[in-house]
């Protein structure tokens, strides 16, 4: 028996990292356990879910065809497979892997930027971006929408659960030990406990890791500004949860940082912490579990003509990854899917 006034829900992925956040932010909306589907890559597994206990299943064309709306928190190897067959099926798919991200036709959203991209998508597939992409863009949109965006530098500070389950042992297994190697099946380049670790996925050609590349295109996409000049530096730092992002902007147009204070405060989505140190800067574990991207040390940049530096930090499992998600699908589609948001944290 399902409840008929709530969507039928998939999450693909259910028992990951980003999965678990999921069904922790649809438990907090209120979707009943009935109308909960959990799959994973076994069968016979279970999930609490608000008091009850969730079988997960293998993903099949006929359990498919019951599903509103299908999350998938699984690698890009897994949402193309399901992509190229049950996922076919099913009215909206929102996908957390790259592999769909720079797809014509597939809107790469984060709604406070491009919310009419849901809306008006002619296919069944939203792909939800970058965890470092999400969080920027938030601090982003209103800057573009006041001033023209010219260029944006960024350094990132990215936590270990960023890399999933994989990442989070790999952080565990080294904590508290001493020496200088990295766990086994460790996804990190080196060591990341006690260190930081300045390459995040694989290095192309020219020296640039793919999280670099993937923030660099993604950026131009999302913000719609197809030729932003962009520059990543992707980074991981020995922190359970929350990405932290310098970002050094040059804007198209003349503005001033009390004109960007304003529209920063009034922003979509975010919190803005001022500069001056009255309150506590944005730090990861001020945001882990919340859902805003805090922003703060907002200030110009001395001899740079409309240059301006700023900081924020965001849960990369909420607004980075989950959040972000299902703010899409409710984005896509008000009237079916606006209840699986909770109120905000
Ligand atoms: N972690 C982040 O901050 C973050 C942010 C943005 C995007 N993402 C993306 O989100 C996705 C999930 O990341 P994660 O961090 O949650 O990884 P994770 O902790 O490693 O979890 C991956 C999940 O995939 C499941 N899986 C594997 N094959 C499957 C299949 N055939 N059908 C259904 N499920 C399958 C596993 O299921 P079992 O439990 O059954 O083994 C596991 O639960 C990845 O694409 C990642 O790049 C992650």
């Amino acid at each position: 028996m399902t409840d008929s006034d709530w969507p039928i829900v998939g999450v693909a992925g259910a028992r990951g990292v980003v999965g678990g956040v999921f069904c922790s932010i649809l438990a907090d909306a209120g979707l009943p356990a009935e109308n909960l589907r959990a799959y994973g890559h076994l069968e016979g597994n279970t999930l609490e879910y608000r008091g009850s206990s969730v079988k997960v299943n293998f993903l099949t064309d006929d359990s498919a065809r019951e599903l509103d709306v299908l999350f998938l928190a699984v690698d890009g190897v897994q949402s193309k497979e399901i992509m190229a067959g049950p996922g076919a099926r099913i009215p909206l798919v929102v996908d957390n892997s790259s592999a769909f991200r720079l797809a014509d036709g597939v809107p790469l959203i984060v709604p406070e930027a491009n919310a009419h991209a849901a809306r008006n998508r002619t296919g069944n597939l939203i792909a939800n971006p970058n965890c470092t992409t999400a969080a920027a863009v938030v601090a982003l949109a209103p800057i573009r929408d006041l001033a023209g965006l010219a260029s944006v530098d960024l350094a990132s500070y990215q936590a270990v659960s960023g890399a999933g389950r994989k990442g989070l042992d790999a952080f565990e297994a080294e904590r508290g030990t001493e020496h200088r190697d990295r766990a086994a099946d460790s996804p990190f380049h080196g060591r990341i406990a006690d260190s930081v670790v300045p390459q995040i996925d694989v290095l192309d050609e020219h020296g640039w890791t793919g999280e670099e590349n993937k923030i660099h295109a993604e950026l131009r996409k999302i913000l719609e500004l197809p030729s932003l000049d962009v520059a990543a530096t992707t980074v991981r730092v020995a922190v359970h949860t929350g990405h932290s992002v310098a970002l050094h902007i040059r804007t198209e147009r003349d503005t001033t940082v009390a004109d960007l204070e304003r529209v920063l405060r009034n922003a979509p989505g975010l919190e803005y912490r001022p500069a001056d140190g009255s309150e506590r800067h944005p730090m990861p574990l001020d945001i882990e579990g919340r859902d805003p991207v805090l922003v703060g040390r907002l200030r110009a940049i001395p001899g740079r003509d409309r240059g301006f530096a700023l900081w924020v930090s965001s849960d990369n499992l909420r607004k980075g990854a989950a959040l972000n998600a299902i703010q899409s699908a409710a984005a896509a589609d008000p009237e079916r899917f606006g209840r699986l948001l909770p109120p905000l944290r």
